[in-house]
């Protein structure tokens, strides 16, 4: 036999050195929730070692996530009051807003993220403005645009719009290029689909709809090709990075994405993916460690350049122990 693909697996050096994919601590973003108060760790009861943390509690979680590598954070409010308007969400005492100062004057070098979305800050927990019923896609472009500048205003550099409205990319390009914050990046949640998998982060961020469903916002499972419409809209409109939401069970997603589009590509591997990996290795059923590692594996081979995912601290702090 001429070709023998075998021969590149004889030993652990030479399968090492002919792997095609590799994760890194810089791969890896990580999720923070931010509840107001003092001392504060409220445990996710769906998502075990994932905390609702006060700015103190954040400020020493940093520290340690910064000590294994990490350098990115995705930030998550849980706010003290919801409205209408979501105003809560571009208050300058908002908890993400504070925390984005306290967390960049001790750690300047970090890479801040935080979501732009109103599900927490809206009485009812839907990601825009309602209007008789419906959503007011161009109204609620006002709420995500201030959102985006008061984050920008606290020192976030980058910002996420989750909300899959139409035209959401363009409208805080626009007014964050107003206020002087040219430099702020938009991380555009483009392919973000209509799934179940959210379910533990609604509990984290006390984010669902009171009534009704995302379904006419956010896209539907079955559609690929939308992905490609999505995503060029974005970029069309401003977007530095793309992401496509769930990750696992939409890898044909990434990689087309990938295949299609030379700019950042971030995965979002999500509340549920993660909940169901802890609960199948919590009954033993699974090695957490390995299937973490082959997880984090295949959204890098699939062609994300990053990854969010509430795995990044136990990942990289197992693998300094090896
Ligand atoms: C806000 C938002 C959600 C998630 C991230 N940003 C929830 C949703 O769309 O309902 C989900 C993240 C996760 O499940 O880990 N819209």
């Amino acid at each position: 036999m001429i070709r023998r693909p075998r021969r590149l697996r004889t030993s652990k050096t030479i399968r090492n050195y002919t792997r095609e994919n590799f994760v890194h601590a810089h791969d890896l973003i990580f999720p923070l929730f931010l509840i107001s108060g003092e001392n504060q760790k409220i445990p996710i009861s769906s998502m075990p070692n994932i905390f609702k943390l006060s700015i103190d509690n954040v400020l020493m979680e940093i520290e340690e996530c910064i000590s294994l590598g990490i350098r990115a954070f995705i930030l998550f409010g849980t706010p003290d009051y919801k409205d209408e308007k979501a105003s809560s969400a571009y208050d300058s005492n908002n908890i993400v807003q504070l925390a984005a100062k306290a967390i960049k004057s001790k750690f300047p070098d970090v890479w801040l993220i935080a979501d732009v979305c109103v599900c927490s800050y809206t009485d009812h927990g839907h990601c825009g403005y309602i209007r008789e019923g419906k959503i007011d896609n161009d109204r609620s472009l006002d709420l995500l645009s201030k959102m985006a500048a008061s984050l920008a205003k606290a020192g976030i550099d980058t910002v996420a719009p989750s909300a899959m409205m139409d035209g959401q990319v363009e409208a805080i390009r626009t007014n964050l290029d107003k206020k002087g914050h040219e430099e702020v990046s938009i991380m555009a949640y483009s392919a973000k689909y209509f799934s179940s998998f959210y379910g533990p982060f609604r509990e984290a961020a006390d984010s669902a709809p009171t009534s009704g469903d995302r379904s006419t916002y956010q896209m539907d499972p079955g559609n690929s090709d939308e992905a490609i419409i999505e995503t060029k809209l974005d970029i069309e409109q401003g977007a530095d990075f793309i992401m496509v939401k769930p990750a696992m069970s939409y890898m044909d997603i990434i990689s087309n994405l990938s295949n299609s589009f030379s700019i950042p590509l971030v995965a979002y591997n999500v509340s549920g993916e993660y909940s169901m990996i802890k609960a199948a290795a919590q009954n033993g059923w699974i090695i957490e460690e390995n299937v973490v590692h082959e997880l984090l594996l295949s959204f890098k081979r699939a062609g994300a350049n990053l990854i969010i995912t509430y795995f990044a601290k136990e990942y990289l702090s197992n693998r300094s122990k090896e």
